[in-house]
């Protein structure tokens, strides 16, 4: 090659090293789940795969169990773009756009698989619509974790067992108007103190998935459990608004790709083990007894009364439920 040629070719290369530069993001991704939740894991993979379907040029750093603040905080920092992704809870969402509250009706998804199949419906989807808006976040699509059960100090053999109880929720208006229905004491406790709390009777029962029972071993500090499949568990993957009216058309078709890849390889994974760990549970020999609606009796209706006041969008996930049982 000659040498005005060669010059030339490494004018070019630079030129478009400088520019891939230019481009190049080193997102951070934060959650409230422990390193090695399901949701955590899935943040990592989807890290993983933007990274290379970018040739490295992206790359996302997770930072697990609330390193960066609670959910609230998470969001605020997505709202002014000082975190760029997020994989939270529905719940956390639904304090802000209580539209999203209507995913926790109870017993609005018959099993888990049902719950995946809610989530996928159009009318679900449609709901991320009004994310920026409301809360200046992009929702790119749901994920989950399992329906919700109960665990209890002492005996546990109607609902009328639950009342006055302190009974841990995770903070959000939907739960907190659940147990207040039924009579109990909802006391909001982020995930990280429930064990504690639970293991040295600052509360006297909680509200949990089959994973964490499971994995935790909750079941070995309570008398009761109580699967009721009550509530499913949405969660739902997040892009600072900010952060993503500066990207390009390519990049965001990226990360909305593999991160929509990830959050559905978490709803499988739920899926495919949320009955197993709650046999594993069942097979400890700890009391476990299994309930349906009825047990729960009128306060079914009652939340259905606050939360069709509240969320406009109960109805129409009612009838997208119904049409994909
Ligand atoms: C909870 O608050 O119970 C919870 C939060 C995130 C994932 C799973 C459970």
């Amino acid at each position: 090659m000659k040498l005005t040629n060669l010059v030339t070719a490494g004018a070019v290369l630079a030129a478009s090293f400088t520019a891939s530069l230019a481009q190049a993001n080193e997102f951070r991704l934060g959650l409230i789940t422990p390193p090695n939740h399901i949701w955590t894991k899935g943040a990592e993979s989807f890290g993983a795969a933007l990274s290379d379907a970018t040739g490295g040029a992206h790359s996302v750093t997770v930072f697990p169990a609330r390193q960066l603040g609670n959910e609230a905080q998470m969001l605020q920092q997505l709202q002014t773009g000082a975190l760029d992704m997020a994989f939270m809870t529905v719940a956390e969402v639904s304090n802000r756009a209580p539209d999203f509250g209507a995913f926790y009706a109870p017993y609005l998804a018959n099993d888990i698989a049902h719950a995946s199949r809610i989530l996928a419906t159009d009318t679900a989807t449609a709901m991320l619509d009004q994310l920026p808006a409301k809360t200046g976040v992009v929702g790119i699509g749901y994920g989950m974790a399992g329906l919700r059960q109960i665990l209890a100090r002492g005996d546990v053999k109607s609902a009328a067992d639950l009342a006055g109880l302190k009974l841990r929720i995770t903070p959000f208006d939907p739960i907190l108007d659940f147990y207040n229905a039924i009579g109990a004491a909802p006391t909001p406790m982020p995930l990280p103190a429930v064990y504690d709390a639970l293991a040295n009777g600052q509360v006297d029962a909680i509200d949990m998935d089959a994973e964490l029972i499971w994995k935790l071993k909750y079941y070995e500090h309570s008398d009761t459990i109580l699967q009721s499949n009550h509530m499913m568990f949405p969660m739902v993957g997040l892009v600072s608004a900010r952060v993503w009216k500066d990207l390009s058309d390519e990049d965001r078709a990226a990360i909305d790709t593999h991160m929509k890849a990830a959050l559905a390889a978490i709803i499988t994974e739920y899926v495919e083990k949320d009955v197993a760990w709650l046999d594993q549970v069942k097979g400890t020999g700890e009391n476990y007894v299994e309930v349906g609606p009825e047990f729960f009796g009128d306060a079914l209706g009652k939340w259905d009364a606050i939360w069709s006041a509240k969320s406009s969008q109960l109805g129409a996930l009612r009838d997208a439920a119904a049409a994909v049982k």
